[in-house]
């Protein structure tokens, strides 16, 4: 079953709302009196955005993760509400919390770990990869010098990511259909058709091969671990009350 990135977007709000997010002071109702209409506004404003550009869930998506590992911005598409801004912004926690292309399985696993994800977790949220782009410079060294590598797949990809120069050229991170969210990801990496090195990394006679495997073959069972691990990051040490502070400018701390 395939599920299109727009309707995939209001799914995953949709499953975030039934389940009410709450916890001490993140929750699902936080601006029903400030600004009741706020979900349907952010609905609307979401589907416009990616009917316009299918990018868009992409990058709100990946923005997510980012925000939710430091923890830097505020109130994005993320249904448990009543998150603050940082009143700091740090380059090196950013690049230093977040796992790179570059990283083997070791490294994936304790990146997410530190902040209290299972492998499991880890495995089903790299799903994400289903939908977006990445630059040639994240996948260069993949496509020009790594073995286990599908040969079709690297011959078609170098096509657009020449070993020098073309740096921001862009590919879809799932080459069978880079705009649908569904379990390709996972059928991809069994061909080795995985994008980044990262992402080959979870099926390269590992220890997180089994539950490719399972994926690639249950999508059902990936969106029940997907929205599961999605919740939980949201809920990821969140500035509440009266910590941190509501940004005049996103880009920047007041
Ligand atoms: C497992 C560790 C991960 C690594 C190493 C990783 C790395 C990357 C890289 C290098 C890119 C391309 C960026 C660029 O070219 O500028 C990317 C794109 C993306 N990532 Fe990840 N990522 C990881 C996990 C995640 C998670 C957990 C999510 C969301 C829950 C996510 C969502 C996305 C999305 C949606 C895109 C495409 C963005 C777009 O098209 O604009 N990634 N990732
Ligand atoms: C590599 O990709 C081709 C074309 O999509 C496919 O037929 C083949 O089975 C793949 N190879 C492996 C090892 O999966
Ligand atoms: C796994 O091991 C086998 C046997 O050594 C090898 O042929 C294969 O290329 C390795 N990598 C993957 C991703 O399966």
């Amino acid at each position: 079953m395939a599920i299109l990135v727009p309707q995939c977007l209001a799914r995953l709000m949709l499953i975030l709302l039934l389940i009410g997010v709450s916890n001490a002071q993140l929750s699902s109702n936080f601006y029903s009196s400030s600004c009741p209409n706020l979900l349907s506004i952010i609905r609307t404003a979401v589907n416009s955005a990616v009917s316009s550009d299918s990018r868009m869930g992409a990058s709100l998506l990946r923005l997510h993760f980012h925000d939710c590992f430091v923890a830097l911005k505020g109130p994005s598409w993320a249904i448990a509400l009543g998150r603050r801004d940082s009143t700091t912004a740090s380059l090196s926690n950013a690049n230093s919390q977040i796992p790179g292309p570059g990283n083997n399985l070791n490294a994936l696993i304790t990146a997410f770990s530190n902040k209290g994800f299972t492998a499991r977790e880890m495995v089903a949220l790299s799903g994400s990869h289903t939908i977006g782009q990445a630059r040639c410079t994240t996948f260069r060294n993949r496509i020009y010098n790594e073995a286990n590598i599908n040969a079709t797949f690297a011959t078609s990809t170098r096509a657009n990511c020449p070993r020098s120069g073309g740096d921001n050229t862009l590919s879809p991170l799932d080459v069978a259909t880079p705009t649908a969210f569904n379990n390709d990801y996972y059928r991809n990496l069994i061909s080795l058709k995985g994008l980044l090195h990262s992402d080959q990394q979870l099926f390269n006679n590992g220890s997180t091969d089994a539950q490719v495997r399972a994926y690639s073959t249950n999508s059902a069972s990936f969106f029940n671990d997907f929205a599961a691990a999605m919740v939980k990051m949201t809920n990821l040490s969140p500035l509440t009350g009266t910590n941190g502070q509501i940004r005049r400018n996103c880009r920047r701390t007041n």
